[in-house]
């Protein structure tokens, strides 16, 4: 089965082909797919290749090319007349060589011929250094075509060519090389065809990521906390910032058709909510490349009526933003506890915005994964005895005695044995699930308790973090290896279907431990004398499966109630601080950066530095620079 994305890609490079006689390159089909980098398209094609959907041709230059599994295609003989250059010319010699070529890769009409190419002067032609290219011999082409010509008399060169008053410019498709003026020139052919093998998709992709890389000019990041404002439009300035460098993005656009800023560039006045939609879009694009992969963007945005019409702006754009790679974790309401009265008759008054927080959507299978403290913005209980005892923690242990203690958070296996018949004899429950004997595992605590009065699970009882969870699966590979026995054998023994090969994979969405009575088994089986890993992989105790309330408060949860910000200086609506707090101390580490890419009077960088973090904030307006400059004290400006 291919996912949907996979197919999707299948089908775009099967059209292309088609309609081309070539393959795409990685690049177009990153564009074409809005795909965030080149290295996704190219485990894309990698599995399709690996799954047979797409495949190599045998003892030649290697091309994708799609597997019709049904008929070979048709091939012939094309003469291989040597080795051309794409960046200096070089002599070529013609030899009796020849290569299959699809038929299809040819024109109707007309002699072929193939040549291999040397250097990097075509790559913007998708032409690489070891690309074969197929030429149709013909004595002219149109301007600005990709063609061979022989110039001095006995060099060959592949350039597009362009008539100049005092004769021809050989122009590489590479903007580091220079082109070539030559008087004179002999066409020999035009390119028609290009094929390209695996391995020079790959060099494509280093050499597209290299290149990028070169074309910009990156910003040095701030060392402190002293906050950096970057004057000018959004979009433009966000391409200074280098990939990967911001911890968590908080931010406030201007809002469609609210405000107007009285200057040009400024986001808001678009013609329809879909345009402005598309811009914001524009703009998540260029964060999700400025974010590192675990960061965080909060973007508060609100909403427009038109003809008594809500206009799900800020919904709309959500779900657009899942479509390019983001995630959505929180649909946060930011509650204005300060609304004005409203003097609306026909329907309820407006008080809240909602802040989405985004966080990046992993090109594998795998969820997100990202930096949350939430231990930093956990809200106190009001007073100890809260704090102390939950509900779930006042359930009671009826001892003989009639004396009621409560349950531990903990039971050694001796002891739960002992008491587990006392322990259910609490359930009082009577609703519609009594007769339900099976225990559900996976649900929610509530859930269980609701069913069976209070619950213990039997859990390991160390705690094994990732690192060691990896160090235990190379131990037991290694045995493996050395044994030479393989997962489904395993499998066989312990009497499982494909659970074995879990304990041996290392990638974190395949892999999984031995259960604790599964490993002396699994040691036998290997041969493993060495017991370092036993008692971290056998012993176990009884966790009660209740909602003990955390010591330092309770989860903020999704309604955050604020006033709105004030401020004397700017006309429009700025940040309560509250707000970037929360974000800042949830989502960016204290060694982090935080970014507002719409900076306004710098609300969200002051709070940054007050809370040791470093911080950017773009700003079109040079005016506004004033109103940060006071609210943050010394600022640099860029
Ligand atoms: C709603 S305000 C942000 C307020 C901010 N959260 C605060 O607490 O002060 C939006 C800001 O975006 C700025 N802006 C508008 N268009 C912009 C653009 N194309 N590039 C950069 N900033 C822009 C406006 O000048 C305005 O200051």
């Amino acid at each position: 089965m291919l996912t949907k994305r996979k197919r999707q890609i299948l089908n775009y490079v099967t059209k292309y082909i088609k309609k081309n006689n070539y393959a795409p390159s990685l690049e177009e089909i990153k564009k074409h797919f809005g795909l965030s980098s080149i290295s996704t398209v190219h485990q894309h094609i990698e599995t399709l290749r690996e799954k047979g959907y797409l495949k190599k041709i045998e003892n030649q230059p290697r091309s994708i090319e799609l597997n019709k599994k049904r008929g070979r295609s048709d091939l012939v003989n094309v003469p291989l007349l040597g080795t051309i250059a794409a960046g200096e010319p070089i002599e070529v010699f013609e030899n009796s060589e020849t290569i299959k070529v699809q038929k299809n890769l040819l024109s109707k009409s007309g002699e072929h011929f193939a040549l291999k190419v040397q250097g990097e002067s075509m790559i913007d032609e998708g032409i690489f250094d070891g690309s074969t290219v197929i030429i149709k011999k013909q004595p002219m082409v149109e301007n600005g075509e990709t063609a061979v010509a022989l110039i001095n008399r006995n060099e060959v060169t592949l350039k597009k060519i362009y008539r100049e008053r005092n004769g021809f410019r050989l122009q590489p498709a590479n903007p580091n090389i220079k082109p070539i003026f030559t008087k004179e020139l002999v066409i020999q052919g035009k390119v028609i065809s290009v094929i390209r093998s695996f391995e020079e998709l790959k060099r494509e992709v280093t050499i597209m990521q290299k290149r990028s890389k070169e074309q910009r000019q990156f910003i040095n990041l701030p060392k402190d906390t002293e906050p950096l404002v970057i004057i000018g439009d959004v979009i433009e300035k966000l391409k200074i910032l280098p990939d990967k460098s911001i911890n968590c993005i908080v931010t406030s656009p201007p809002y469609w058709g609210q405000r107007d800023y009285g200057i040009e560039g400024q986001i808001g006045n678009e013609k329809s909510p879909e345009e402005y939609i598309k811009k914001i879009l524009d703009i998540a694009k260029e964060l999700k490349r400025v974010l590192v992969d675990d960061g965080a963007y909060f973007l508060n945005i609100g909403d427009k009526y038109i003809d008594k019409n809500l206009q799900m702006i800020p919904f709309r754009l959500a779900i657009e933003m899942q479509k390019i790679g983001w995630a959505i974790r929180n649909t946060l309401i930011w509650r204005k506890t300060n609304a004005m009265p409203s003097s609306i008759k026909d329907r309820f008054s407006n008080i809240y915005e909602p802040i989405f927080l985004f966080v990046k959507k992993p090109d594998n299978y795998l969820t997100p994964e990202y930096y949350f403290d939430l231990d930093s913005i956990r809200i106190p209980h009001k007073n100890n005895n809260e704090k102390e005892k939950s509900p779930r923690q006042r359930t009671l242990l009826v001892e003989e005695s009639n004396q009621e203690l409560e349950l531990p958070l903990t039971l050694s296996i001796e002891e739960y044995e002992k008491w587990k018949d006392k322990i259910n004899n609490k359930n009082r429950y009577n609703g519609k699930f009594k007769n339900t004997n099976k225990i559900n595992l996976g649900a929610s605590p509530g859930a269980r308790m609701s069913v069976y009065g209070e619950f213990y699970s039997r859990q390991r009882k160390h705690k094994i973090d990732s690192n060691l969870e990896l160090e235990i699966i190379h131990f037991i590979k290694k045995y493996r290896k050395n044994k030479g026995i393989s997962s489904k054998k395993i499998d066989k023994i312990f009497g499982y279907k494909d659970t074995a090969g879990h304990w041996f994979r290392t990638d974190k969405g395949g892999r999984c431990l031995p259960k604790p009575e599964d490993w002396p088994k699994l040691k036998n089986i290997l041969d493993i004398k060495d017991d370092r890993y036993d008692k971290i992989m056998i012993k176990e105790h009884y966790v009660l499966q209740t909602v003990k309330p955390h010591e330092l408060g309770k989860n903020p949860g999704d309604v955050w109630d604020f006033a709105t910000g004030k401020s004397q200086d700017s006309h429009f609506a700025i940040f309560p601080e509250e707000l970037p707090k929360r974000t800042i101390l949830s989502c960016c580490p204290e060694n982090g950066i935080v970014l507002d890419p719409f900076a306004g009077s710098g609300t969200s960088l002051k709070v940054a530095k007050e809370l040791n973090r470093r911080s950017i904030g773009i700003e079109l307006q040079k005016d506004y620079l004033n109103i940060i400059r006071k609210r943050c004290g010394k600022i640099k400006v860029l």
